[in-house]
């Protein structure tokens, strides 16, 4: 319902039909004053919600003394966002690059594997996404991004992602690096059987490989600690993040141990826009707000996964997720649920066909949390008695 975005736009996306106007904490309204209940945080970028009071302030300021500024000059902003940073960023990595996005922040995770090692090759996974820039998209999984595109960079081998035995029957002296979600977002809320992360970075380690985790969905605290990966104690030499890293100021951070970020030399890489001071102060900002938050996700997400287990749905096959990345497995295409819940009052996203996710802000209270479980339960039941089942 936009002309000019359908006729001028790219036609890229899947469109939910809305506009939005206007966003406070948890909850928009579109063009026509109705009210939605937001599961879907642009994609997972409002951890905070919208128009969180610290992160507006920290931009107000910033806005005010300087905006603008290029990563070859120093700047104050940058320097609060790289403390904020590195207070939380697992302790044995010491170095970030500030890039815009979470496909730019893969990009140079890939780059930096092959300069460290001297090696070609990539291991990435059944069901993986890493987004869509050439690179990024050369270990994303799906066919359907990659066809039409190829050659993109070679070799990339992919092994069944949470399988021990096929990382048993990998080779892995050729990878540069292993990139990995540990827990998989695009392909459905995937958490993997609790060997099969800590199986893979000894094998990557053995063969010389080094371990790239994608922290873009699942870290900033979406799963209940700082990083996904800390649940199962891993140490990887390459971290990736962006989507809420910058309070929805465009981001992407690639942070890496000091022995893997020296291997990059003046010049290697670069961003004009990386390290702007607004997103700098939005990120610093968002850091500090996600302190006071963390140890309530995991409950959040509890309330919501049971909420809909209440609602026993004879459609849905599964609930499943961790801390605040939740999945609804539906037995169903998952269209219908999710226009009916949109039209009800609580916007969600989705993956495959069959799947509705939650990636909701962290700021949600129990009154968000009632009413996104009463609309869904509703608007399922209402879908239920279509199909009469
Ligand atoms: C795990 C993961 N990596 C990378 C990306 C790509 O991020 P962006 O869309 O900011 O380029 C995404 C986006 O959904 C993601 O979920």
């Amino acid at each position: 319902m936009s002309e000019i975005e359908d006729r001028r736009l790219f036609s890229t996306y899947q469109r939910y039909g809305i506009k939005l106007v206007k966003g406070r904490g948890a909850r928009v309204w579109d063009n026509f004053g109705r009210e939605y209940v937001d599961f879907m945080a642009g994609f997972g970028v409002g951890i905070l919600g919208h128009g969180h009071p610290d992160v507006v302030k920290a931009i107000q300021e910033q806005l005010e003394s300087i905006f603008i500024c290029h990563g070859s000059v120093y700047n104050e902003a940058r320097e609060r966002f790289l403390e904020e940073l590195f207070r939380v960023a697992p302790r044995h990595m010491s170095r970030a690059f500030m890039s815009n996005s979470g496909a730019e922040a893969n990009e140079l995770a890939l780059k930096l594997a092959r300069k460290y090692t001297g090696r070609k090759g990539f291991i990435a996974f059944t069901g993986a996404y890493h987004g869509k820039t050439a690179g990024a998209l050369s270990v994303t999984f799906s066919p359907k991004y990659r066809e039409g595109f190829e050659p993109l960079l070679e070799p990339v081998k992919f092994l069944k992602y949470g399988d021990i035995k096929a990382l048993d029957d990998a080779d892995f002296k050729e990878a540069a690096a292993v990139i990995v979600e540990p827990i998989q977002g695009e392909s459905g809320i995937i958490v993997p059987p609790d060997d099969f992360l800590p199986t893979l970075q000894e094998k990557a380690r053995a063969a010389g490989s080094l371990l790239i985790v994608d922290e873009v969905q699942s870290g900033m605290g979406r799963t209940g600690k700082w990083w996904a990966h800390q649940h199962w104690g891993l140490e990887p030499d390459i971290m990736t993040a962006g989507k809420g890293i910058g309070g929805g100021v465009p981001m992407g951070v690639t942070v890496a141990t000091e022995s893997v970020a020296q291997a990059l030399k003046v010049g290697e890489h670069s961003s004009t826009m990386g390290g702007n001071p607004l997103a700098s102060a939005a990120g610093a900002a968002t850091i500090k707000a996600v302190d006071g938050l963390l140890d309530k996700v995991e409950d959040r997400g509890r309330a919501i996964m049971s909420g809909i287990n209440r609602a026993n749905s004879p459609l849905v096959r599964e609930v499943r997720g961790k801390g605040l990345m939740i999945a609804i497995d539906l037995k169903v295409r998952f269209r219908d649920v999710l226009l009916e819940a949109m039209n009800n009052g609580l916007i969600s996203l989705y993956s495959g066909l069959t799947v509705i996710r939650f990636l909701p802000p962290y700021i949600i209270n129990s009154k968000d949390i009632a009413d996104a479980v009463e609309i869904f339960s509703k608007s399922i039941q209402k879908i239920e008695k279509k199909m009469s089942v």
